[in-house]
């Protein structure tokens, strides 16, 4: 059994009431300004301010044998990051493309061109398994740095089932080789892959009967997505392949209203998926039927901002109770960005959400959004000490300090891992 003892740390915490944080209460965190963090065998036995130590006897007790005491010298103490939507298991890069975007070409028209998505499972099917692993690692690793402990990564470059099953076994292999959670999601229906273009129900079906059930054999996704939009896939066939994906005990999101308001949104709360992501198109109607079936909203700011949209409405989604979380949504198209910093900045600069609220939707809303709340998002008795370090007083510096990672470490079940 080993103690750690963390003191001196300037704490903020969402607290964990046993559902997302909405509305007000998304603002709401606890603030321990001389706190302490009690550790025992990498879970957190005490968090609080250390004057109120002394009337806990059991706490006493375990103060007496600490293995480690650790001065946080009044550094600012927030839970690790948890990142729940991403797409960081790929090949290659897209620069031309970018080039291209800034150029006036729309990001779905480069898709109907045959690049975009489908350019990135080109170069996933031409990588070999080994390849894969370490150019996934690189883009892990850099979010590590930037703060993030639990993440979740997609397939959907694959498209075919050898390839979404090798995507898979890549995030497991990157689950089980580096300090983080990682949650893996089944994104079979990403794109229309060329050779179905002329018939995607046939995909569709293929998704749905074929790839879920061999996805479900190999054990490695917890998650069915699908990418429902105008040119890629309807509501009817989104709905299809997520009735599959429930029946066979996988939990669902949705790529919803990304670029048009096909009500993506609206499915989401039909299905109660556990999230429903991106939504800057989303109707008043369809962010109040989310709220209403206790879906999760995770914006993607750092998409709106690399395809140049307007961002998503987070504050009218708070003045509806719908839960908010962020995600960076890294991937090598609409947003090449490890960096949960710079999504909290975009919040709060360009989405009008309070330092407070962006703080929660970075940890305790992330984390139910990928079924992990039971374990991280929060520095609360009973989970994992996950939590960073930061430079300045208060989580604002992660908005305030623009360009650059006020992060100055990173531990992991009470261990520094950056
Ligand atoms: O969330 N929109 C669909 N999927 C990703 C982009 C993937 C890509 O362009 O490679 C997204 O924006
Ligand atoms: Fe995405």
């Amino acid at each position: 059994m080993t103690i750690q003892f963390f003191k001196n740390a300037n704490i903020y915490t969402p607290v964990d009431k046993g559902n997302p944080a909405a509305g007000k209460n998304q603002g709401v965190l606890d603030h321990f300004e001389n706190g302490a963090l009690l550790v025992e065998d990498g879970i957190i036995i005490f968090a609080g301010n250390i004057g109120n130590i002394a009337d806990n006897t059991e706490i006493m007790k375990k103060l007496e044998s600490v293995d480690n005491t650790i001065d946080c010298f009044g550094q600012c103490m927030i839970p690790g990051f948890v990142d729940p939507h991403t797409h960081m298991c790929f090949a290659d890069l897209r620069e031309s493309e970018f080039e291209m975007r800034l150029q006036g070409t729309p990001y779905l028209e480069i898709l109907k061109q045959g690049g975009g998505i489908l350019s990135s499972v080109e170069s996933v099917a031409n990588t070999s398994e080994d390849a894969l692993y370490f150019n996934t690692l690189k883009h892990v690793l850099s979010a590590l740095k930037f703060g993030t402990t639990t993440l979740e990564i997609k397939s959907g470059y694959g498209l075919d089932e050898q390839n979404e099953l090798k995507m898979l076994k890549v995030i497991d292999h990157v689950s089980r080789t580096t300090p983080l959670d990682i949650v893996a999601t089944f994104l079979g229906a990403h794109a229309i892959p060329k050779i179905y273009k002329d018939d995607p129900d046939a995909f569709i079906s293929l998704v749905a009967d074929k790839m879920l059930p061999a996805v479900k054999a190999q054990g490695i996704a917890t998650y069915c997505d699908v990418f429902c939009e105008s040119s890629v896939f309807s509501i009817q066939q989104s709905k299809k392949v997520l009735e599959a994906a429930l029946k066979l005990g996988f939990k669902v999101k949705i790529h919803a209203d990304e670029v048009n308001d096909l009500g993506g949104a609206g499915l989401a709360a039909e299905l109660c998926a556990s999230s429903a992501d991106h939504l800057l198109a989303a109707s008043d109607q369809n962010i109040e039927k989310m709220a209403s079936a206790g879906v999760v909203a995770t914006l993607l700011p750092a998409t709106a901002y690399s395809l140049r949209k307007p961002y998503a409405r987070a504050r009218f989604m708070i003045e509806k109770s719908l839960p908010v979380a962020l995600a960076t949504d890294c991937n090598p198209g609409s947003s090449y960005c490890e960096s949960m910093p710079f999504v909290f900045g975009l919040a709060v600069l360009n989405m009008g959400m309070t330092p407070s609220e962006s703080l929660t939707a970075a940890t305790l809303n992330g984390a139910y959004a990928i079924g992990m709340a039971s374990k991280v998002g929060s520095l609360e008795k009973g989970k994992q000490a996950d939590f960073l370090l930061l430079e300045g007083n208060s989580p604002a510096i992660l908005a305030y300090h623009a360009g650059v990672s006020p992060v100055t470490s990173v531990f992991k079940f009470g261990e520094q891992v950056a």
